[in-house]
């Protein structure tokens, strides 16, 4: 009987790609709890950096969400019943050096630097968009759904830091044309 073979095969693929997917969501959970916890070392180097007070405040307070990050992400695990594991996130690393970069490239009290400072951290902010987002998607077709929650509310706000980059941005470059 030709329909019954193809239903089972298919049922037993679909069961062997629910755990090879599961895998593959705990490892890019490692990925981005290794990122989570870089930016809570590299994001007060910026906030030191950053010559306005607008852009300051905003890394400062994008900071203390990045700890809840890494807190929510340790909520995740425990709710797969994993231990939080941190796995090294080449991208992010990079993303951190090209930071650095703008720091030792850049004069300090300028708003070059934050402009530099900026572009900086929308890229890390994309990254993590792009991660969370992929991993929400992820959690909510696995049926995790508390999981999916907690990643949603973070990439929320990595979302909402992004547009408050742009606003900070916007605002500078106003302040700039209009001292001209
Ligand atoms: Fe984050």
């Amino acid at each position: 009987m030709p329909t019954t073979k193809t239903a089972s095969k298919k049922a037993s693929a679909g069961k062997m790609d629910n755990s090879k997917f599961h895998e593959l969501f705990v490892e890019e959970l490692k990925d981005i709890y290794w990122a989570e916890k870089n930016l809570v070392k590299a994001l007060p180097k910026m906030q030191k950096a950053a010559t306005s007070d607008d852009l300051s405040t905003c890394i400062g307070n994008h900071l203390e969400e990045t700890k809840e990050h890494v807190a929510r992400l340790e909520e995740v695990f425990e709710l797969l019943g994993k231990k939080p594991q941190a796995k090294k996130c080449e991208a992010m690393e990079g993303l951190i050096a090209e930071g650095q970069e703008v720091l030792a490239d850049t004069e300090a009290d300028t708003a070059v630097r934050d402009a530099g400072i900026i572009i900086a951290s929308q890229k890390i902010e994309h990254y993590e968009i792009s991660a969370y987002g992929s991993l929400r998607t992820l959690a909510n077709v696995m049926g995790h759904t508390e999981v999916a929650k907690l990643l949603e509310q973070t990439l929320q706000e990595e979302k909402n830091a992004d547009s408050l980059l742009t606003e900070v941005a916007e605002s500078a470059i106003n302040e700039e044309a209009a001292a001209e």
